[in-house]
C-alpha cells in the first residue's frame, strides 16, 4: 500500500512562506515516486499551495473544518469552501483541537461524518496521552476515540479514511514514541476496524505515525506492519528537510 505522508504546518506561514515552499518542494517531486505527498497549510495560505502545486503530484489538505455546510458559525470554514480550493484531505480531531480547543468525540464524528460525505478524505487523529499511558489506557483510549468518531459511519467509506495515531506526549516534544509503541498502538487501530467493519472493508485503510518524526528516525517506522504513513509537524515546516523526510521514507520501504 502506499505510504502518505503529511505536513500538518499548524499556525505557520504567511502567504508568501507557502508560495516559496511550495515551488520548492515541487522541484523533488520525482524523488517522492511511490509516496502520497501532502500539504496542510493554514487556511488563509490554501488558495496560494492550490495554485503553487496546480500539476503537481502533491495533495493539498486543511488542518480543521466546521460539519455544517453552511451557516451562522463565525470563524468557521465548511467543506464546500475547502473542496472549492482543490483540497482533497482534511485533519480531523488533531489533538492540538481535542486538548487546546475543547473539541469532544461528538463534534469529531459530525466533522467525519461530513468530509466522507462531501467527498474529502479525513485523517482521524488518535493518541492518548502521557497519563494515560502510564496507567496503562493506550488502547482504551484509542479505542474509545475511535468509537466516538465513526460510529454510524458506514462501513462502504473506511477506505477513504486515514487514522493517524499521535500520542499526545510525542508531539512537538522530540521525544518520538518507540516502534514497539507505535506498532502497538497501530495493531490496535487494525483490530478495531476488523471487528466492526469486517476485514474485507479494511482493506484501503492507512494509519499514519505522527509525533517527532523527521528524516532521521522516519525509517524504522514507515516498515511497521500497522503503519502506512507520517504526519509530520516541525519537520514539515522547511522545504528542504521536508524533502529529505520523504525520501528518507521512501528508501526505507524499497530497501
Ligand atoms: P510534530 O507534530 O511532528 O512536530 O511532533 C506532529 C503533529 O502534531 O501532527
Amino acid at each position: 500500500m502506499e505510504l502518505i505522508i503529511a505536513a500538518n504546518w499548524k499556525m505557520h506561514k504567511t502567504v508568501a512562506e507557502t508560495g516559496d515552499f511550495c515551488r520548492f518542494i515541487r522541484q523533488s517531486e520525482t524523488l517522492f515516486t511511490g509516496v502520497e505527498v501532502l500539504i496542510c497549510p493554514p487556511f488563509t495560505a490554501l488558495a496560494t499551495a492550490s495554485a503553487a502545486l496546480k500539476g503537481s503530484s502533491i495533495k493539498l489538505g486543511a488542518q480543521n473544518m466546521h460539519w455544517e455546510r453552511q451557516g451562522a458559525f463565525t470563524g468557521e470554514i465548511a467543506a464546500p469552501m475547502l473542496l472549492a480550493l482543490g483540497v482533497e484531505y482534511v485533519i480531523i480531531g488533531h489533538s492540538e483541537r481535542r486538548h487546546l480547543m475543547g473539541e469532544d468525540d461528538n463534534q469529531i464524528r459530525q466533522k467525519v461524518k461530513t468530509a466522507l460525505e462531501s467527498g474529502l478524505k479525513p485523517i482521524l487523529c488518535v493518541g492518548e496521552t502521557e497519563k494515560e499511558r502510564e496507567q496503562g489506557l493506550t488502547e482504551a483510549v484509542i479505542e474509545k476515540q475511535l468509537a466516538g468518531a465513526l460510529e454510524g459511519l458506514e462501513s462502504g467509506k473506511i477506505s477513504d479514511l486515514i487514522v493517524a495515531y499521535e500520542p499526545v506526549w510525542a508531539i512537538g516534544t522530540g521525544k518520538a514514541a518507540s516502534t514497539a509503541d507505535a506498532e502497538s498502538a497501530a495493531a490496535s487501530i487494525c483490530r478495531y476496524f476488523l471487528s466492526n467493519f469486517g476485514e474485507k472493508k479494511v482493506v484501503g485503510l492507512r494509519i499514519q505515525y505522527g509525533g517527532s518524526v523527521k528524516a532521521d528516525n522516519i525509517g524504522p517506522y514507515m516498515v511497521l506492519p500497522s503503519v502506512q504513513g507520517a504526519l509530520v509537524g516541525g519537520a514539515s515546516l522547511e522545504a528542504n528537510t521536508f524533502s529529505a523526510l520523504i525520501q528518507a521514507a521512501r528508501k526505507a520501504v524499497i530497501s
